[in-house]
């Protein structure tokens, strides 16, 4: 095992001597590349956004942008990274930096005023820029500059005419531009030049993860090359924190000041990054990212597809995985109520071997379930075929990037006008993601109609045990879940024969 070693804008760095829970952000600071910054430390404003070289969906590498404030530098590892100071390129000592595209179109359309948030700006702005589908059936213009894009009829709100989707944004805050000069920008970069170094990097392979084995003072980042290993590892150290994104764990370093002895990194493991659609059931890597996820499903299950854009920012996606989200167990993750509607089933693997375990039966408390010390959840498993008529219903204080008050997912099988299955998952309503079970029994062999739904949302309004927090009181909790119901009614009636 080498030293661990970073590359940064093209320069190889050591990581050491920073500490194994050293932030990528902390460590870029401490080494002068200040473009990058911190404004929250918690995922928030995206102000630390910087690219990091991954396996690419459509190319053998992708650019993809990440919070460097939740990410541990040990975790990049043999990794190669670019920040804001990087996208410029200086031609020749002396001389001024030439600007990226996407920074010159964030100074010509006024897209920047104090730049706090700018370097973090553009890092999420140059992952789209290179995002290899983005110009298909798109305007992207005959290279980037003033005029790209203007003027044509393509694309909508959301969408630039150069195929530049702004919810790559959804992660950044800016307190005082205004985001329309920065929607502009975005909406004017073109293609990346055929002599673009970070587009041409895209057709190299990204690099392979490596053994690690950092440790400072007492404290270790650990990761191993195969599932096995780790779970030898895991069964020695039972104390072990398992970090995959790190966007939760991130968040405990930081803002709860959590300290681990030994944190072992299973993000890049083979074994929990394949995804396989077989005959009767689909399989999901539980260390793939939900952006790799949404993008190689491609809409093929969705109730997957319409979680993701409500699932926190493009930034954190690029980085939350669906073991992580149901590794914390928490009450109010996402994915659980919308894996519980589609009957999923966790594989989870320890030194011993592997056991399934329906998502149903895994909760077993606040934050608490039937994964043992040292198992690790490898994959999650949806059967098929899948019901047709879905719906997640995400209730919270804002539209996108906020934790939910209240969330249903809702997976029926309408035949000839009646309910022949229902399943409907809950979140945010009782100490765990719960089934919504007599719901379900009020729905199905009923005729799907405005009485049968009316009466099951009375149903429905009576399920888990909510309380009253900072996020919403116990009655509004209860009367979201009631509307719901009738909001997938009026929603899909027009689309299911009565
Ligand atoms: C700004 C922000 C917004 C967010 N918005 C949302 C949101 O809208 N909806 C939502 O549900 N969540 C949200 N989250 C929470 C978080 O992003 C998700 O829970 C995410 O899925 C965690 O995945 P991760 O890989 O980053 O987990 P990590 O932080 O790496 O891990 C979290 C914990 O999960 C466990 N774990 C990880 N992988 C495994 C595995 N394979 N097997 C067993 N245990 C494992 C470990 O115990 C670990 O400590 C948000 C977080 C932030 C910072
Ligand atoms: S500093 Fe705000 S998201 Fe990282
Ligand atoms: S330019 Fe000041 S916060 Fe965005």
């Amino acid at each position: 095992m080498t030293a661990a070693r970073i590359t940064v804008n093209g320069k190889e760095a050591p990581i050491a001597p920073a500490a194994p829970h050293t932030t990528v952000l902390d460590f870029l600071r401490e080494r002068g590349l200040t473009g990058t910054k911190e404004g929250c430390a918690e995922g928030e404003c995206g102000a630390c956004s910087v690219l990091v070289a991954r396996p690419g969906v459509n190319k053998p590498t992708d650019w993809v942008p990440v919070n460097a404030c939740l990410v541990p530098v040990a975790a990049l590892d043999g990794q190669e990274v670019v920040t804001s100071e990087g996208l410029a390129t200086v031609e020749a000592p002396g001389t001024a930096p030439v600007l990226h595209p996407v920074q010159e179109e964030m100074a010509v359309r006024g897209g920047s005023q104090c730049g706090y948030c700018t370097p973090g700006f553009v890092c999420s702005m140059a992952g789209e820029y290179y995002r290899p589908d983005r110009c298909a059936a798109a305007d992207c213009g005959a290279g980037a500059g003033a005029g790209a894009g203007e003027g044509a009829e393509a694309g909508d709100a959301e969408h630039g005419p150069n195929g530049f989707d702004l919810h790559a944004l959804s992660g950044n805050l800016c307190r005082c531009t205004g985001y329309r000069p920065i929607r502009d920008a975005a909406f004017a970069v073109g293609a990346p030049a055929d002599e673009d170094p970070l587009a041409r990097r895209r057709d190299q392979a990204p690099p392979a993860p490596v053994a690690t084995d950092y440790r400072q003072d007492d404290r270790a980042f650990v990761r191993r090359n195969t599932l096995a290993e780790t779970l030898r590892l895991l069964r020695e150290r039972p104390d072990a924190v398992v970090v995959a994104g790190s966007t939760d764990w991130g968040v405990e370093v930081n803002i709860r000041s959590r300290r681990a002895d030994c944190v072992v990194a299973v993000d890049r493991l083979p074994e929990l990054r394949d995804l396989r659609v077989e005959s009767d059931h689909i399989e999901i890597g539980a260390a793939l990212t939900l952006t790799e996820i949404e993008r190689r499903l491609d809409g093929t299950v969705p109730l997957l597809a319409e979680l993701f854009p409500q699932f926190a920012s493009r930034l954190i996606r690029n980085g939350a995985t669906l073991g992580g989200n149901l590794g914390t167990g928490s009450p109010i993750g996402d994915s659980p109520p919308v894996l519980l509607a589609l009957e999923a089933s966790l594989v989870l693997a320890d030194a011993d071997g592997e056991r399934v375990v329906p998502l149903a039966e895994y909760f077993t408390g606040y934050r608490q379930s039937v994964r043992r010390p040292g198992e690790l959840i490898r994959a999650v498993r949806l059967p098929l075929p899948l019901s047709p008529v879905t719906a997640f219903h995400k209730i919270a204080k804002r539209r996108f990037d906020d934790i939910s008050s209240v969330a249903v997912a809702f997976a029926l099988d309408v035949e000839g006008g009646t309910v022949r299955k229902a399943r409907i998952g809950l979140g945010g309503v009782a100490a765990t993601p719960v089934r919504a079970l007599a719901t379900e029994a009020a729905l199905e062999g009923r005729p799907w109609t405005a009485e049968t739904a009316g009466a099951a949302a009375e149903v429905l309004r009576g399920e888990g045990t909510p309380m009253s927090d900072h996020r919403a009181s116990a009655g509004y909790r209860s009367a979201m879940l009631g509307q719901s119901l009738l909001k997938l009614y009026a929603q899909t009636t027009e689309a299911v024969p009565s």
